[in-house]
């Protein structure tokens, strides 16, 4: 499969690219850092075949599609079957002092880099692809709020809202698309959200889930936004 991931250069976007490695799928791996993603690389060596493995530093918010993503993507890939759109920021912040600004950068980045990146790679998926996207529990409806995470947690109940809308609106293209609702997962994310919590889940064991889910949610959910917790958070 050729998989395209946004937000590889850390946490559960790098351990899900990894695993996705180590079954021989074709990875283009995306975060801004160069240099995490050099990381990945080097962790990709000792453990499966680095030559399957693509890293292009961009950002999903601000960068030029057409003329930058899009040849890469074309260079190496004839069509794309999944494309996980990972790539997330948080600001842990009290409501009445979060500014305008940061409430912003949140659904640019949550929200609105997801959009730019499936409407860009739209002509280019294979019949029967997959879109993942990655929300979290913060923004499934009923769950447990927490102070301090009202822009992140409203801009991923936006990207959960997309996925329902887009699994109509692309079902003539014969795509597919979900949303996995994490609970908690070992990350730095995950600390400055939490600080001092620590998720009984690793980074590796949620990037081992969504990997498989990639590869094969699609056969049997469609427009469907799953919870995936054990523990609140
Ligand atoms: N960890 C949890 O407990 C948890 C719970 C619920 C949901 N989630 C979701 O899971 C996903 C992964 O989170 P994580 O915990 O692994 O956090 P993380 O380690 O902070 O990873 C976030 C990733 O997103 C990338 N990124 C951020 N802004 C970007 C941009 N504008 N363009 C491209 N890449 C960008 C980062 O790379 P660069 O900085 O190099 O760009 C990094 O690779 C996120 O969507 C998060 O909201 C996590």
């Amino acid at each position: 499969m050729n998989v395209l991931i946004t937000g590889a250069s850390s946490g559960i976007g790098f351990e899900t690219a990894i695993n996705l490695l180590k079954q021989d799928h074709v990875v283009i791996a995306i975060a801004r850092s160069s240099g995490k993603l050099d990381g990945l690389k080097q962790a990709v060596s000792c453990q499966a075949a680095s030559s399957r493995l693509h890293t292009f530093p961009f950002d999903i918010a601000d960068g030029d599609y057409s003329a930058s993503l899009i040849p890469f993507v074309l260079e190496r890939f004839e069509k794309v079957d999944i494309l996980i759109n990972n790539a997330g920021l948080l600001v842990n912040k009290p409501f009445p002092v979060t500014r305008q600004q940061e409430f912003m950068d949140l659904f640019r980045v949550n929200v609105i880099g997801h959009v730019n990146m499936i409407q860009a790679v739209l002509p280019y998926f294979n019949t029967g692809a997959h879109i993942l996207n990655i929300g979290s529990m913060g923004g499934f409806q009923g769950s447990v709020k927490f102070p301090g995470l009202a822009a992140y947690s409203s801009s991923k109940a936006a990207l959960h809202a997309l996925t329902e809308c887009l699994a109509y609106e692309l079902a003539e293209q014969h795509i597919k698309v979900n949303c996995l609702a994490l609970g908690s997962a070992q990350t730095e994310m995950l600390k400055a959200a939490f600080p001092g919590y620590k998720s009984p889940v690793s980074a590796e064991e949620m990037g081992r889930f969504i990997a498989d889910f990639a590869l094969n949610g699609h056969r049997l959910f469609n427009g469907k936004i799953l919870p995936v917790a054990v523990t609140t958070p």
